[in-house]
């Protein structure tokens, strides 16, 4: 069997909780979150992802910065915190996440394998774009790519194709990486070729659509592409 990872041309990653890490948000607003910020950034998570798949089913598409703030919104009310001021900080504090610490020395190692590197997001243009400048990953991409070109959100494949399209490069020549499992079952349904950043321990998604490899972390990425690795050695499937 061939590896997985051969004739791969462009390594594109996720952003949110796979370079950027969303719960370094909620952290910073600790000193008024206390012990309430792990229950409020799980929350404001799931809600952001669920509207996001609810809307592209209901054809109601606006940008993931609305989705993001609506999702705040009802994660605040459920914990019953009314506070105007603290919801317009964490706010910016989402467009100034921390980037994981294996980010930016992956992305470092990938371009000097030769390959191109890039972003495919459900963030709007100018949170994504403002987030990478923050973390210091601007300069390590090529191609930031938001779903606001194609007005849907993942797992549409539409969004995928919008990777291979600016690329210029066909599906299977594309490495996918996201810590998401549904968005690496959307990838790996798509076409691309798809290493799985299971940086939360969750189990397998029971969805068309299995991940080629399956990491920790993205320290192990640049040697899963340097050569060629295939699913035997790294995953834990
Ligand atoms: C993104 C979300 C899904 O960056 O994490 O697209």
């Amino acid at each position: 069997m061939s590896p997985a990872f051969d004739g791969i041309e462009a390594c594109v990653f996720d952003a949110y909780g796979t370079l950027l890490d969303f719960n370094s948000a909620a952290d910073q607003a600790r000193d008024v979150l206390g012990t309430r910020a792990e229950k409020l950034s799980d929350l404001w998570r799931s809600k952001q992802v669920q509207y996001t798949w609810l809307r592209s089913l209901m054809g109601a598409y606006v940008p993931f910065w609305q989705v993001t703030g609506e999702a705040l919104d009802y994660a605040l009310e459920t914990l019953q915190i009314d506070d105007p001021a603290l919801r317009s900080r964490l706010m910016n504090l989402y467009q100034q996440l921390s980037p994981f610490a294996d980010a930016a020395p992956a992305l470092r190692e990938i371009r000097a394998l030769g390959y191109k590197t890039g972003i495919l997001t459900n963030g709007s243009p100018e949170m994504i774009v403002t987030g990478c400048q923050h973390a210091g990953l601007s300069g390590l991409l090529d191609l930031i790519l938001s779903v606001a070109e194609v007005g849907v959100f993942k797992p549409h494949p539409s969004v995928y194709e919008l990777a291979e399209k600016r690329f210029g490069v066909r599906r299977e020549h594309i490495a996918f990486v996201s810590s998401n499992g549904w968005d690496a079952a959307g990838a790996a349904h798509f076409g691309f070729r798809v290493a799985w950043c299971n940086r939360y321990d969750q189990r397998p998604e029971q969805l068309p659509g299995q991940p080629h490899a399956v990491i920790q972390s993205l320290a192990q990425l640049p040697r899963l592409l340097r050569r060629g690795g295939g699913a035997d050695d790294l995953a834990d499937l």
